[in-house]
């Protein structure tokens, strides 16, 4: 735990420009400690009033063009999404005592892409995301189990059932991220990369 990199911080954050590259270190850490999930993140929306809203997702894809998860597109999340696509995502990943913090705009995933993910998942599921209108009110826990017997009898074929139109993915395109590694007596280290307006990502050390 001595060992400091050029920043004089520990070794785990490595010395990268490219904050994508220290994220998939670092999330490739937590999959083999995190019981579960090492993808699940709060995620931060704000609504037309002003009041943000915070609630876990899981990550399902990471590349160079951001941070992906899937949900219904007329859900809180989503309405408050399409009005303000200012969001923020938190990894806390407890068994690494580390937590990732992440700011950016988020934009609809290609519908190729939400295929993709919507045809790897269970049959279950896949009719769940029919069945569900989320976050909006149920009368009886029995509307929502009549409502999924009805869609699998619309689609009793499993390796046949359409991707919803109101079901995709967000991908959020980060402006910062930062690093954060627990420290003795609440001395943290705190690892912050902004994006400059020329697309370059600028790393500064933050107090804890
Ligand atoms: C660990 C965990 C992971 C979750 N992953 C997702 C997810 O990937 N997509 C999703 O729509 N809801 C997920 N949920 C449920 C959401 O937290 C939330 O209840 C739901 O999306 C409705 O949120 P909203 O009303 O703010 O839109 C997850 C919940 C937990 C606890």
């Amino acid at each position: 735990m001595n060992q400091k990199n050029s920043l004089g911080i520990d070794l785990c954050f490595k010395d990268l420009d490219n904050p994508m590259n220290l994220f998939r270190e670092w999330f490739n850490e937590a999959k083999k400690t995190e019981i579960n999930d090492p993808n699940a993140l709060a995620l931060a929306t704000v609504g037309k009033n002003g009041i943000p809203s915070v609630r876990m997702v899981l990550l399902k894809d990471f590349n160079e063009k951001g941070f992906v998860f899937y949900t219904n597109l007329n859900s809180r999340k989503s309405t408050e999404i399409k009005s303000n696509p200012n969001a923020s995502m938190c990894f806390h990943w407890k068994s690494l005592l580390r937590q990732v913090r992440i700011i950016g705009k988020l934009s609809k995933v290609l519908d190729a892409d939400a295929d993709n993910y919507y045809n790897s998942r269970s049959y279950g599921s896949r009719i769940g995301a029919w069945a569900s209108n989320q976050s909006s009110l149920l009368k009886s826990r029995d509307e929502l189990l009549n409502s999924i017997e009805e869609f699998k009898k619309k689609y009793p074929n499993e390796k046949d059932v359409p991707r919803p139109k109101h079901w995709s993915g967000w991908n959020l395109i980060p402006v910062e991220i930062e690093f954060w590694l627990d420290g003795k007596d609440r001395i943290h280290e705190r690892l912050y990369y902004c994006k400059k307006a020329n697309g370059e990502w600028e790393k500064n050390l933050l107090s804890p």
